[in-house]
Formats: structure tokens, sequence, C-alpha cells
């Protein structure tokens, strides 16, 4: 197995990141003037959640940023990106923004400068203002419009600070996720509000991305996917053609169109659904790209499924293959082979791995401490897959730990535990886990190595 820290095998500046989003840390969701959002709504919906978990409170980030910022500094961690809360910066969802939602995050990134830390800010993790929602969401047009003219506040506030911009996490959870099937907010289960919803969450993108380079001209602007492997379980043309469907479900919807390919033809087909399209759309959406954003997690095998929703296809369990707390296989040779596919099917400039992590069921031992073995194998064996990616050519620039601390994991609650940090939620009470501090020796090593090597 390759090393990460061998000198040569991930470059020299490399950005050594955690990731967060907003809903799953920060709490505070009633003050200084934030509205609710989409995931206030569906967390408080019965059943919606396990154990009815909600982000009322999370990490209590809103108030304990500057302890996580000393965490994170006394990990050495060089790059924090982190999420903006919409309905904290425009609680009317459109309109006026609100000064003491914006300050919380002039505070924040100040504190990181101030710490050393390079701040990435995505502008978009899944908290739709729940009046957005109620104006008809991500399938209507205009939310996208609204996307854009927020980011446009945010980037003229923000900008002189912050070159590392996302416009949108994960489009695929909100879009199929949220709107086919139905786990995560808005709780949709309907292939013809999912398909314009996919539609407008790119267009926002796009439109965002023009905003933000207007109002920060040194923006360094990308978008951020989770997308997987995918293999057919077996060799007969049904299991082949359900991959090739899930590639383009998980993987080709989410990447063609940015890359100014269009949508993928055969999944219009296999949805059914027509396109809200506009003369001009396909370009704004094609927006040039700083840089791509790759969340790996794991690799899908799959085989046909006719009863299923679009499209039509579900996963196989692969015997023997170890799993985390999510029963998510674990893999890394799907994170190398997604890299080396960015840059050689897509032409990535640049490339960071934004979210790579793993669950487990952590406890603070009698001796105070958190042994989590697993998560330390798993985090070497992705950044081995990383140095392996660089190796045949991607160019890779940095990789975030998911996440600094454990958090609300959507619909799982608080017990799906992804954090180098963990999490006493009722004290609040922070423990670096052994993992948090492997990372730290990683990080450490690197810095010496690529000190000796300059
Ligand atoms: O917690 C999530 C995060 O919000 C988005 N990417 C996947 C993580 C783990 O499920």
């Amino acid at each position: 197995m390759s090393d990460p820290n061998e000198p040569g095998s991930l470059p020299d500046d490399f950005a050594w990141g955690v990731a967060t989003s907003a809903y799953q840390i920060e709490g505070a969701v009633t003050e200084d003037g934030r509205t609710p959002s989409i995931w206030d709504t569906f967390s408080h919906t019965p059943g919606a959640v396990d154990n009815g978990d909600h982000g009322d409170v999370a990490c209590d980030h809103y108030h304990r940023w500057p302890e996580d910022i000393a965490l994170m500094k006394e990990l050495g961690i060089t790059d924090y990106r982190f999420s903006i809360a919409w309905p904290r910066v425009v609680p009317g969802g459109d309109g006026p923004a609100n000064p003491a939602g914006l300050d919380f995050y002039e505070r924040l990134t100040d504190g990181l400068l101030d710490a050393g830390i390079t701040p990435h800010a995505t502008l978009y993790h899944w908290d739709l203002p729940q009046v957005l929602q109620d104006r008809g969401g991500w399938p209507a047009r205009d939310t996208a419009e609204h996307f854009a003219a927020y980011a446009s506040v945010v980037a003229g506030a923000l900008g002189d600070r912050i070159t590392r911009w996302c416009t949108l996490n994960e489009p695929l959870c909100s879009a199929w996720i949220g709107h086919l099937e139905g786990r995560m907010a808005p709780g949709l289960t309907d292939i013809r509000a999912a398909v314009p919803a996919s539609y407008h969450l790119l267009l926002g993108h796009g439109l965002a991305a023009q905003a933000v380079r207007a109002a920060s001209p040194g923006a360094r602007v990308g978008i951020v996917n989770n997308l997987s492997t995918v293999e057919p379980a077996g060799g007969s043309d049904a299991d082949v053609e359900a991959a090739r469907r899930m590639d383009g479900h998980t993987n080709r919807w989410w990447l063609d169109p940015v890359h100014g390919r269009g949508f993928p033809a055969d999944m219009l087909e296999v949805y059914g659904v027509g396109l809200p399209e506009r003369p001009g759309d396909a370009a704004t959406i094609a927006q040039p790209l700083d840089w791509l954003g790759l969340n790996y997690y794991f690799p899908m095998t799959v085989t046909a499924d006719p009863s299923g929703p679009p499209p039509f296809v579900r996963q196989v369990r692969r015997p023997g293959v170890p799993r985390t707390g999510m029963d998510w296989e674990i893999d890394a040779r799907g994170l190398e082979s997604l890299l080396v596919r960015l840059t050689d099917e897509y032409g990535a400039r640049e490339l960071y791995v934004t979210e790579n992590g793993s669950a487990y069921p952590d406890v603070v031992g009698a001796d105070g401490q958190v042994h989590d073995p697993e998560r330390t194998a798993y985090l070497d064996q992705h950044l081995a897959a990383c140095a392996r990616a660089v190796r045949r050519g991607a160019p890779l620039a940095g990789y975030f730990a998911w996440s600094l601390l454990d958090n609300f994991e959507w619909a799982y609650g608080y017990d799906k535990r992804f954090g180098l940090v963990h999490v006493d939620y009722g004290t609040q009470k922070r423990t670096v886990k052994g993992s948090g501090r492997h990372y730290a020796d990683v990080i450490r090593r690197h810095g010496h190595a690529s000190r000796r090597v300059v």
C-alpha cells in the first residue's frame, strides 16, 4: 500500500482539511433572525428521523465555534470546509440580508484566518428556507434565481476573505433522496418533482457561480458531488444495463451538464420526465469550474429491480466485504478510480476529496479516551488511495475528512458518529478520538516531509 506520508506522494501544499455543515452542527435555530429550513420542518415531522432527533441544538457550534477552531488548530488542520445557512443570511429566502446572520460567518471566517486555517465555504448544504419550499422549492425555477441572489449577498460580504467557494453540496441527495425516495427533506416521492428539482439545482449552481464571481473577482468556484463506482452484480445483460442506469443516476446526471455535455439522454428516457429547459440554460449550467469536489463513501454493486422507483435498480451486498456502522461497504479503490475518472473523462484541472469518512458507535472509555481503530484504518486506506490517484495523474489538491465533529446525521439522527472528535450531546464536551490524533500525526509528518524535500 502506498504511504501518504511518503515525500512526493501528495503535493507539498496539500490541503489537510475537515468538513462540516451548518444544520448538522450549528444549533441556535431560532437565534439572531434565522428562520426555519426544510430540515427543521422535516426533522420535527414524527417518524422522519431516528429517535425523533433534530438539529435544534446539535453541537452548539453557533456558540462554541472558538473552541472548535482551537481544536482544529491543535490538530494541525490547514483547511476547513463549512456551509453557510441560507435561512440565517436571507431569512425570507429572497429579499433583504440579515446582518446578524452574516456577522456569525464573518466572525467564524476571521477566527479561522487568525488561526491560520483556510476557509472553504459551501453555499448550500440542504437547508433551503422553508418559505421557499412553501413557494415550490427546487422544482420551481424561481428558487434557482433566489439562490443566486443569496450567493451574491454572501460573496459580497465574505469575498474579501474567502476565495474557495462551493455552490452545492451533493445535489443528488437534495433531488433524488429528498424528492424521489423521501428519506430526506422535503420528503417527497415523485419523479415529476425530482427531475425538475435536479435541473433547477444545477441551474442554481451556474447562476450562483456567476454571482459569486461578479461579487468577488478572485473567487475560485466549484461544485461538490457524492459519486460512487458502480459494478453489475453479475454478467447478465440485465445487470450490466442496471449498472449503466445507476451510473447515469449517481454520476453522469450530475457531471455531464456542468461539463457542457447536457443531461444524459439515456437517463431522460429512464425517468420519462421532460426538462424545464429554456434557451441559454445549458451554457449557464456549464460555467467553468475552478475545481471539482468529490465526496466518496462507498462503492455500489447493483442488479435490476423493475419494481423500484427510477432508475429501477437495487444494490446487492458483496459477501465478506467489511462495512462501517452505516452498513456501507469499505473499499478505498473506489476513491482512487473516481479521482482518475474525473481526471481522464472530465478533464478536471483541480480536485478535492471534499468529504470522506466513516461512522462507528464510539464511546468515551473509562480512560477518558475514544479508541476507534476502524476509523483510523479507513482514513489510512483512503489517504493511500489519494496518493495512488495522484501518481496516476489526478490533480488532487486536498482531502477533507468528514467530519470534524460527531453531528446530526440527517435521517439517522445522532446515533451515527462520523467525527474525528467525539461530542457528548448532554454536556457538549469534545474529546479528540484516536483517529483525530492519528490524522494530526499524518499531517505533521507530511509537513515535516514536505519541508525536507523543498
Ligand atoms: O453527513 C453527510 C453529509 O452531510 C453529506 N455527505 C455524507 C455525510 C455522511 O452521510
